[in-house]
């Protein structure tokens, strides 16, 4: 590899280009704007902050959350506030919901997911930054949200014991007319508005037990999935000394935080109807790399020459500064040490998806009605294969070994682990100045 990709490489990173960029581009396309120039410069003026507010019920997100709005002029989106307007409007996804928020349970996932990604598309949200108040809050929702390519700029947790938040759930009070978030004791509601102030239903000693038991068993697996920019924030101290580390957070230049230090370099293959193909799409919006699909590559035979376009796409400018994701290729040793040896490409992650044989048929059955056990199984050792010359070549470098993973169940849980890897070695530890997470 030439110096002076290098110097490019080493750049673009310590800058955060990546990130600038493609918040830059994400929102563009939501927006559309006549003069997309002009739009641009406006845009590079005012960082757009896409903020994630998580914690306990009653843990102080509305409180916190009415505080940035007025700070950062974002979009203030509260799953709780809207699946409310909901109920009350009598509207067919209110009258889902009613039964779940009334016993403290939490809504379906998917009610929630189109709830919310119809809500960002909006023009404002591109235009101001948006704040998420309650979501995600399952593991399902935070990959579902992350598939799509909607990205946040900071994750803030907010920490406060159990035993306190009963208290508050049971003290807090409403304005219907404001939205303004009292309590009884530590904030009561001025004597004007006092007569007007409500409980909300859910706000009775058994339902904030259910909901403090849903929020427990959601919540490492919602940390995992924002593990690398998540900042945990203690929330047991005044509103106005937790906002001051909030806007701390807030005020540190931080897009797309979680791939600042590493580009994403990852090859990935595995035997037919594994998922290759699916997993790559969505890892792609995940992490805005280049997908360099090695099948449309000429590299039949295993001459340099044939494999020289191969290493110019992995080598020129945008793969290096986006990361890239390699699929279909390389498929032998001969390939391998090229890419590796001769070329110095040197992903960071090399994965293969692992899926049992027995599924992989059942996989090619739905989709074609052709494959066969012998096809299968055919795939499944050339797959083996590819994973001794990877050993081969891999044992004389030094380079960490082929990572095997588990391709089976659900889409997004397979997106979901291979984002856990891809992440997994990302150092951030300099954000997490205010508490570290538990
Ligand atoms: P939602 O409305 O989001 O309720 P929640 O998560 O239980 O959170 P709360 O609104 O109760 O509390 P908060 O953290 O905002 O605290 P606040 O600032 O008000 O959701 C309701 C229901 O909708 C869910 O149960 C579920 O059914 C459904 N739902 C919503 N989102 C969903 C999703 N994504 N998926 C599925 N279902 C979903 O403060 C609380 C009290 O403490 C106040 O009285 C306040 O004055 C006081 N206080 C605040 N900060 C402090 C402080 N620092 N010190 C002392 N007191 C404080």
């Amino acid at each position: 590899m030439a110096s002076s990709n290098l110097d490019c490489q080493e750049y673009a990173e310590q800058h955060n280009l990546v990130g600038l960029f493609s918040n830059m581009l994400q929102d563009l396309t939501v927006a559309r704007p006549e003069d997309p120039l002009e739009w641009m410069i406006d845009f590079l003026k005012v960082p757009k902050r896409r903020i994630i507010v998580t914690g306990a019920p009653a843990s102080g997100k509305g409180t916190q959350c009415e505080k940035i709005v007025e700070k950062y002029g974002v979009v203030h989106l509260s799953t709780g506030d809207l699946l409310r307007a909901a109920v009350k409007a009598g509207s067919p996804l209110g009258l889902e919901a009613d039964n779940y928020m009334k016993s403290g349970q939490l809504v379906p996932d998917q009610l929630v997911i189109d709830l919310v990604k119809e809500k960002l598309n909006d023009d404002e949200c591109s235009r101001r930054g948006w704040l998420l108040d309650g979501f995600p809050r399952t593991r399902a929702q935070a990959l579902s949200m992350q598939a799509s390519g909607i990205l946040p700029t900071h994750v803030i947790q907010l920490n406060v014991p159990d035993e306190d938040l009963m208290d508050r759930a049971l003290g807090r009070r409403l304005d219907p007319e404001t939205g303004k978030i009292y309590h009884i004791k530590t904030n009561p509601p001025p004597a004007d508005v006092a007569g007007r102030c409500i409980q909300r239903s859910d706000d009775q000693e058994e339902k904030v037990r259910n909901r403090l038991n849903q929020y427990h068993a959601n919540l490492i697996p919602l940390c995992e999935a924002f593990k690398s920019i998540l900042v945990s924030v203690d929330g047991n101290r005044s509103p106005q000394i937790v906002f001051e580390d909030v806007d701390k957070l807030l005020s540190q230049s931080s897009s797309s935080q979680d791939r600042a230090h590493r580009v994403p370099r990852i090859v990935l293959f595995g035997p037919p109807h594994s998922g290759v193909r699916t997993l790559s799409h969505l890892l792609v919006k995940r992490f805005g790399v280049i997908l360099i699909d090695g099948s449309q590559i000429d590299c039949s035979d295993d001459s340099a020459a044939s494999f020289s376009q191969l290493v110019r796409l992995l080598s020129q400018r945008d793969s290096m500064t986006n990361g890239y994701l390699l699929v279909n290729s390389p498929r032998s040793v001969a390939q391998i040490t090229l890419l590796q040896n001769i070329a110095q490409i040197r992903p960071y992650h090399t994965i293969c998806l692992s899926v049992p044989a027995d599924e992989l048929l059942r996989r090619g059955s739905e989709l074609e009605g052709q494959t066969t056990r012998e096809s299968v199984e055919e795939g499944c050792v050339a797959i083996q294969s590819l994973l001794q010359s990877y050993d081969e070549v891999f044992n004389v470098i030094g380079q960490s070994p082929v990572i095997s993973l588990d391709g089976t169940g659900d889409v997004l849980e397979v997106f979901g682990r291979a984002v856990d890897v891809i992440l997994g070695d990302v150092k951030l530890e300099a954000l997490r100045s205010v508490v570290p997470l538990q």
